[in-house]
């Protein structure tokens, strides 16, 4: 099988540090997680390197749980282990998903629009006509790179698109997007990733400002000419909500575009039965977001003591919500480990759940079935053409390399 990982054991479990972005690249954790939800679905992990413990949820029930209980759980002090463990994100209550209560309700409203089934329809055909194209010359070449040549390129120019971010400005953007939470070597410093940041949120800053003295049909525009009960966004909430924006349509689709054709080698029976039609693109699209599930945690801050599975949490503590394991949860999963296109129902909590539920939900759906549909339509062979290579992270999980071998109808 390409790309496949030692597994490690549950013994193992003790000396794991489960915040190490190397661990979740280069070993498979699927005996790991299977144990913990069935034996210790609400793990208390110590503080380690002077940084803070936490509690590892990994059971759907749970999981979705928390999802939904705004009441004892806060996103506003951040949303992903790493910034609760330094202390707490500094764009909290500046940005959507950090924002709790009235506020976030105001804030997603000004989105929603653009975000609905409906406001996607035009972008939707660009999206279709960019895969079948971008497939096609892939199909020319004989071989390609999936995730650098595909994967990489419909969610980059769908966000770019929305958000009203130039063609020649998009390469460095995705240069700085793709350090910011994980990266291509085991190395990314702190201070790298930053960098990164200070750089896009810098970008955004400069184009909100051009957009107030020229609007254009965009989302910048959008966030700075929008009114809450007669007033505007503050500068911090463009900036971090466009900051938003392009990494998490950038870099959780690619993950899951990439994750799918690396699915499609290892599977050649869901292959097949892709390709001569016996799955619908709906159910194909939810298997290849519960088996890829690029947003391995998220995170929350408890605000109130709460029983959780059965065990006490204190106001204060942080609380991992980890979808990789609920995602393969048998009591929720019939065979949770096979990768099955036509499962339904499929109750994965890849998007999240409650109301932070992903804004981004139609448009990932959309980009990854265009890629699906073109894939079906053009393509006849599928074969690996090297290893894969993941990309190291403890909150994004997937690929950022796939050589394959394409030959088309
Ligand atoms: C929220 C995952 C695609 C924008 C979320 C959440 C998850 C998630 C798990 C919940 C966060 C939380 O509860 O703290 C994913 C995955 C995607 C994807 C796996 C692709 C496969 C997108 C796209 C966009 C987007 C394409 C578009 C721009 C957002 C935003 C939120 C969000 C703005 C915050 C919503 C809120 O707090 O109300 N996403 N997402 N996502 N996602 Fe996505």
């Amino acid at each position: 099988m390409p790309g496949s990982r030692p597994i490690l054991s549950p013994d193992e479990i003790d000396r794991l540090d489960f915040a190490d972005r190397v661990l979740h690249s280069t070993c498979d954790l699927t005996e790991v997680w299977r144990h913990l939800r069935t034996h210790e679905p609400v793990r208390r992990q110590s503080p380690r390197d002077g940084l803070a413990g936490y509690w590892m949820l990994t059971a759907h029930r749970d999981v979705s749980a928390v999802y939904r209980d705004t009441t004892h759980f806060t996103s506003e002090r951040g949303n992903v282990l790493d910034a609760l463990r330094g202390g707490g994100d500094s764009a909290g209550r500046r940005m959507l998903s950090l924002t709790d209560g009235v506020r976030h309700g105001e804030v997603r409203q000004i989105l929603t629009k653009t975000f609905s089934r409906r406001g996607l329809e035009v972008l939707g055909v660009r999206i279709r006509a960019m895969a079948r194209e971008l497939i096609g010359q892939a199909l020319e070449r004989g071989t390609c790179d999936f995730a650098t040549d595909v994967a990489k390129e419909i969610p980059l120019a769908a966000i770019c698109d929305l958000l009203g971010v130039p063609p020649r400005d998009r390469e460095r953007i995705f240069a700085l997007t793709s350090t910011m939470v994980a990266s291509e070597t085991p190395v990314l410093t702190p201070a790298d990733a930053w960098r990164a940041k200070n750089e896009v949120l810098y970008y955004f800053a400069h184009l909100s400002e051009g957009r107030r003295t020229a609007p254009a049909d965009d989302i910048v525009t959008l966030l700075t000419s929008a009114r809450v009960n007669g007033s505007g966004l503050t500068d911090d909430e463009i900036v971090f909500n466009c900051y938003s924006l392009i990494l998490g349509g950038g870099e959780t689709t690619r993950m899951a575009i990439g994750g799918a054709v690396l699915a499609f080698l290892d599977h050649p029976d869901q292959w097949q039965a892709w390709q001569r039609g016996e799955v619908t693109v709906e159910t194909a699209v939810d298997e290849v977001l519960r088996w890829t599930t690029p947003s391995m945690h998220m995170a929350r801050t408890v605000v109130r003591d709460v029983t959780v599975g059965g065990t006490d949490l204190r106001a204060g503590d942080i609380v991992t919500l980890w979808n990789v394991s609920a995602n393969r949860d048998e009591r929720v999963f019939e065979r949770p480990d096979d990768f099955r296109l036509s499962r339904h129902p499929n109750k994965h909590v890849t998007l999240g759940g409650g109301s932070h539920f992903c804004l981004g939900s139609h448009l990932a759906r959309l980009e990854i079935g265009a890629v699906l549909e073109s894939l079906r339509d053009l393509v006849t062979d599928l074969e690996p053409a090297g290893e894969p290579a993941r990309i190291y992270s403890n909150f994004l999980g997937g690929v950022c390399s796939v050589p394959v071998v394409l030959k088309g109808r």
